[in-house]
């Protein structure tokens, strides 16, 4: 497969950066996962406005417009037959000598690659996923799309040890989200979902089940959600954009609500499945 590299089309193998790409040796970069149903992007201006968040964060300036995005964003389709695909984009400070401040002239490295989306199977979509808990003890600017990822990584790992595909964090008792998701909660009818701060990443898909909750009627409160509520909830759920919409069917063992997938679940997959046909 082709993949982009500063400017440039060439083959996966052929595609290198320097070993003092402050990428690889800080983590000091940011990164956008956009999913791709039948070869159109899916919230595509959602998620430039966030690449274009996750910059400013960490003041890399913004080499391309948000056409220029887009553009890339088509030529990385175009790498590819399937139909639907996860389009992967990266941008580092760039390369310069090993300092922790950010150096002087320096030129962001981007990247972007697209691969074939194994989308949930049927079975995890139908019958749900099990999951796991765990202290979140990550830092505390969750909102940056940062390829830091040490935390996220160590947290997939613990459910990956445990034979589960996501684990569920908290932080001072309070829920936090997944290693590489954001975590609902139904309690009554009512979706409840941890505030958008700095605590979590504020996924695309959480602003597409906000507007589908808002068109669906269905109610939704933001707030700090404790583990007894997550205890007793009647469904949980992941979003993502590789997970799109998964319920939750077990936490530790335990089952959630009856331990099936619920309602609330239900209307949101069916809002999912016409917003990407
Ligand atoms: N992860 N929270 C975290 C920590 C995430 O890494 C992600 C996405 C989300 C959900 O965001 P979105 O709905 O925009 O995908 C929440 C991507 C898929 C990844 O790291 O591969």
């Amino acid at each position: 497969p082709r993949v982009y590299l500063n400017g440039e089309f060439t083959p996966l193998s052929q595609a290198k950066i320097s070993v003092l790409d402050r990428g690889f040796i800080f983590g000091d970069g940011i990164y956008e996962v956009v999913p791709v149903y039948g070869r159109k992007p899916f919230r595509m201006a959602q998620h430039l406005a966030r690449l274009e968040r996750s910059l400013a964060a960490i003041r890399i300036p913004n080499p391309h417009t948000v056409q220029q995005w887009q553009d890339l964003v088509g030529k990385l389709i175009e790498t590819s037959d399937a139909q639907d695909q996860i389009v992967y984009l990266q941008l580092t400070r760039g390369v310069a000598k090993r300092d922790h401040a950010f150096p002087a002239q320096v030129v962001p490295t981007v990247f972007g690659m697209s691969s074939p989306f194994a989308r949930p199977s049927a079975q995890a979509r139908r019958d749900g996923v099990k999951t796991v808990s765990m202290p979140d003890e990550r830092w505390l600017h969750c909102e940056i799309k940062s390829t830091s990822l040490l935390g996220n990584v160590l947290a997939r790992q613990f459910a990956a040890d445990r034979d589960v595909p996501e684990v569920v964090m908290f932080r001072d008792g309070y829920l936090s989200e997944g290693s590489s998701s954001n975590v609902w909660v139904v309690k009554e009818g009512r979706l409840l979902a941890p505030v958008k701060d700095n605590l979590i990443l504020e996924g695309i898909r959480y602003g597409f089940i906000e507007d589908m909750a808002a068109a669906r009627g269905i109610a939704l409160e933001m707030r700090p959600i404790s583990r007894a509520e997550v205890d007793a909830a009647d469904e949980l759920m992941l979003s993502s954009a590789t997970k799109e919409i998964l319920p939750v069917v077990s936490l530790d063992g335990k089952p959630v609500g009856d331990g099936r997938p619920g309602p609330v679940y239900a209307r949101l997959r069916e809002g999912y499945d016409e917003a990407i046909a």
